[in-house]
């Protein structure tokens, strides 16, 4: 089912300087309808767009999702951020903005909770002082040296926002030199190659997983937590113990009771699962929901 465009209305005064949506911005929308059954089947609670210009992408995602979900965007520019929260009230959709630099504004709060990025960002080539110089409008398309200056301030941002499973779709044209683009960030996130139809007479889609996503399908996938997790079978499985907030919640000398709260923490090493991080973009950690794994048998008793 193909999914409608969002209606938009730039004011006289927003035509001067928030840019209205084209082919770039059509072409982010086909992706995301393109792949709308994995977007939604990963459930995305928070949806970020930087530069949300007009607001139609992030409302486009907003209303392509089955559940409600935290939908906010970003653009420097004050009218593009209005503009956009009246698209989103127009097509009955949920939208937060915020005026600021990239992802700036929201950076530390959402450090690992975004489910869904979307950047179309300034990308033509020009001079650096363009960049500066340029009216709202401009800002909207100058992409500085190789029409890479806004974006490669951003990229080393992405693993830092991206959630365990996040998704991130981008917008990139050929000047922007692509398969450079994807070597200089081949550890920010997993990129999965530009397929055919994501792809204009000069533009693309770039879509990248988080990389944390495959790190945990390659581990879980041939492993079986029933399984000690040591080599040599017949020796010893070491697990450190530790109790830590000890302390007393109540005691009764008549019926010698003591009652306490503490957490107990164990840690041992799980020799059935490891992955090389370099083959994975440098990714050294990964969070795994604990019902998966082998647990040592430990109980407290009192
Ligand atoms: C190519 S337009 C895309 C607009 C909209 N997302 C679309 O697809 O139609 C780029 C947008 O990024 C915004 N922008 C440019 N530099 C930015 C920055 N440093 N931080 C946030 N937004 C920025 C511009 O104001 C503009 O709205």
């Amino acid at each position: 089912m193909s999914l409608a465009t969002p209606q938009y209305r730039l004011t006289p005064e927003e035509e001067e300087s928030v840019y209205d949506p084209a082919e770039d911005t059509f072409l982010l929308l086909d992706a995301l309808e393109k792949d709308a059954q994995v977007i939604r089947a990963a459930r995305p609670m928070v949806v970020l767009e930087i530069g949300c210009g007009s607001g139609v992408v992030s409302t486009f995602a907003a209303n392509m999702l089955d559940a409600p979900c935290c939908s906010l965007a970003t653009d420097l520019n004050v009218l593009a951020a209005q503009c956009a929260r009246r698209t989103a009230d127009l097509n009955h959709a949920s939208l937060d903005t915020v005026v600021g630099d990239l992802a700036a504004p929201l950076q530390d709060r959402l450090f690992g909770k975004v489910d869904l990025l979307l950047f179309n960002p300034p990308y033509v080539p020009t001079s650096t002082e363009e960049i500066a110089g340029c009216k709202e409008v401009g800002r909207a398309w100058a992409g500085g040296i190789n029409g890479r200056e806004v974006l490669d301030r951003f990229l080393p941002t992405v693993p830092k926002l991206l959630s365990e499973n996040g998704l991130f779709y981008l917008v990139a044209l050929d000047k922007n030199g692509i398969d450079q683009l994807l070597k200089d960030n081949e550890t920010c996130c997993f990129w999965c190659k530009p397929s055919s139809d994501s792809v204009s007479r000069e533009r693309k889609i770039l879509s990248a997983r988080a990389n944390h996503f495959d790190v945990y399908k390659a581990i879980t996938t041939d492993y079986d937590k029933n399984v000690l997790p040591v080599r040599n079978i017949s020796g010893p499985m070491v697990v450190s113990v530790e109790l830590t907030y000890f302390y007393i919640l109540s005691m009764d000398q008549l019926q010698e009771t003591i009652t306490f709260h503490t957490d107990l923490g164990m840690s041992w090493k799980d020799e059935n699962m490891g992955w090389k991080e370099s083959k994975f973009g440098g990714t050294s950690k990964v969070v795994i929901p604990s019902s998966l794994l082998w647990k040592p048998d430990i109980y407290v008793m009192s």
